[in-house]
């Protein structure tokens, strides 16, 4: 494992990340985790990332060097590269020269290591008001900018290097580069962690857990859900009963994604529950956004309740016990909540935090070490469909609250059509992957005059919310193509009966959340 010690970087994340993408494990730890702690983890490098402080600020965030003098591997980025210059007798000065984004670097040391192979000048990201003035005692410099004497060091013989820059941004052109020379030629880690050994590692910790007991699983239709009982499945095959609460608030085709498609791929047995029906009446006449949450919420604690029951009752009966419930936790969730067991968020509606005493099962969480792009990559490996895999995405209360105004069965079937030819022409334009994800929304409680024919129409209008995003906390609108946009008005318009009218929203996040409700 390599260790990434977070000081409060923005980039934190991504560090581990890029480390993982190099085929190394890394896991996040924040600052103030103690050294001994750090080091009982045995880890193979000790990477410091940037952070927001100076490190010469009262109640900056220093580095104890006796995480140094264990011998282990470790590089610094950033304020990390700071405060490593710092801890070991270097200098760091406020020069008075900020460097912020791309800036050139020039690699000063032709025989180095963290630049072996790389052309001498090369862009790199700069975020930083401190700097480096002197390297301490044993260190070469190997590169510097116009304002940054000393932009990178290294010590091959105690394997201790670091960087004034971001290699972990796209926008340091060999970035990835020289996070690799430092992980395989100073600290000689071995780019061993792939998906297969995730998918081995996995299965091996979910059998020593779950032993001869049965697990369930809730599935929403959603990536996460689909691959952890995927992997449960791989692992303890027949043990395993799968739950799919059918609200009817999903969008064409997706129950039967669930139902079909990843039942042929996974084998699992599956227990669906059609509620469609008890979710409209539970839905008359409620339009406020929060009440249609709290409804939803509520309905399907209690479906799912009785559901799980009827599993445990059923495997009873056969004498065995339903001890494991399966949750889609992934890694940014973990660390979030500051990575002790047992402690992630669980989403919305789908917290079945909610279920009674009598009924508590133990987690099993097999995703808890991965980012959304290696669960993606796990799924695909793992034989899961490109249209689950893939899927963007999408809330729990479903469309309910994309349709402005109460929801009926008939205004489901409406918007479930429109979404359907926005989603296609969406996926036509091969818009997929650069799109977070696009509501189409339905203002039921508006109407607006058309003509279609020759006569009047007084119809709804869709909204279109195509948004871009890294993490859906902020957004920008997406710049969807004119001749997609028109392809999408024209269709659904002709094709959906009531709808006269197609808008394009254009607000960013803030101040407008992705959904509208
Ligand atoms: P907003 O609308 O808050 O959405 O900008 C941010 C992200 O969260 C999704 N979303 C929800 N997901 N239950 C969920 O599971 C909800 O109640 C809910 N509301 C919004 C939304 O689709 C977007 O990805």
């Amino acid at each position: 494992t390599v260790v990434v010690v977070d000081f409060g970087a923005q980039y934190a994340q991504l560090i581990a990340r890029r480390v993982r993408e190099a085929r190394v494990y890394s896991e996040l730890v924040p600052h103030t985790t103690p050294v001994e702690e750090i080091l009982a983890r045995e880890p193979a490098a000790i990477l410091l990332s940037g952070g927001p402080s100076s490190v010469y600020a009262e109640g900056a965030p220093a580095v104890d060097p006796a995480l140094f003098e264990a011998g282990v591997p470790a590089f610094g980025i950033c304020y990390g590269f700071q405060a490593m210059a710092s801890a070991l007798g270097g200098r760091v000065e406020r020069t008075g020269q900020a460097e912020f984004g791309g800036t050139p670097l020039e690699v000063v040391a032709a025989d180095s290591t963290l630049f072996h192979g790389l052309p001498r000048e090369q862009s790199v990201w700069m975020s930083h008001g401190d700097a480096v003035t002197g390297a301490p005692p044993g260190f070469d410099v190997v590169a510097r900018t116009a304002d940054t004497p000393v932009a990178a060091f290294e010590d091959t013989r105690r394997r201790l290097a670091g960087v004034q820059f971001h290699p972990e941004v796209l926008h340091s052109e060999h970035g990835q580069a020289v996070l690799e020379h430092f992980l395989y030629e100073i600290a000689g880690c071995q780019p061993t962690w792939t998906m297969g050994n995730v998918i081995d590692e996995q299965v091996a910790s979910i059998r020593a857990q779950v032993g001869d007991a049965r697990v369930v699983c809730g599935l929403s239709g959603g990536v996460d859900s689909a691959v952890a009982a995927a992997l449960v499945q791989q692992a303890v095959g027949d043990q395993l009963t799968c739950v799919f609460v059918d609200h009817g608030l999903l969008r064409k085709g997706e129950a039967e994604q669930v139902e079909r498609d990843f039942v042929a791929a996974t084998g699992v047995s599956l227990k669906v529950v059609e509620v469609a029906d008890r979710f409209l009446d539970a839905l008359a006449d409620v339009t406020d956004p929060e009440d249609k949450r709290k409804v939803i919420g509520r309905e399907f604690i209690r479906v799912f309740e009785q559901a799980a029951r009827e599993v445990v009752a059923d495997a009873g009966e056969h004498g065995e016990e339903v001890r494991f419930l399966v949750q889609g936790t992934l890694y940014p969730d973990v660390v979030e909540s500051g990575g002790g067991a047992g402690t992630a968020n669980i989403k919305s509606h789908h917290n079945v935090g909610g279920l009674p005493d009598d009924l508590q099962f133990d987690l099993v969480e097999p995703l808890r070490s991965l980012f959304k792009d290696e669960v993606r990559r796990v799924g695909l490996q793992l034989g899961l469909p490109e249209s689950i895999v893939w899927r963007q995405p999408f809330p729990g209360p479903g469309l309910a609250i994309r349709i402005v105004g109460e929801v009926t069965a008939d205004r489901l079937e409406l918007l479930r059509h429109a979404d359907a030819i926005a989603r296609q022409e969406l996926t036509a334009a091969g818009l997929d992957r650069d799109i977070w994800q696009c509501p189409v929304v339905l203002l039921a409680g508006v109407n607006s005059v058309g003509v279609q024919g020759d006569g009047r129409t007084y119809g709804h209008p869709v909204v279109l919310r195509p948004v871009a995003s890294e993490d859906a906390m902020t957004a920008d609108w997406a710049r969807v193509p004119d001749d997609v946009l028109a392809r999408i008005s024209t269709r659904i318009t002709n094709e959906v009966r009531e709808v006269n009218r197609v808008v394009l929203d254009i607000t960013s996040k803030p101040p407008g959340t992705i959904e509208w409700e």
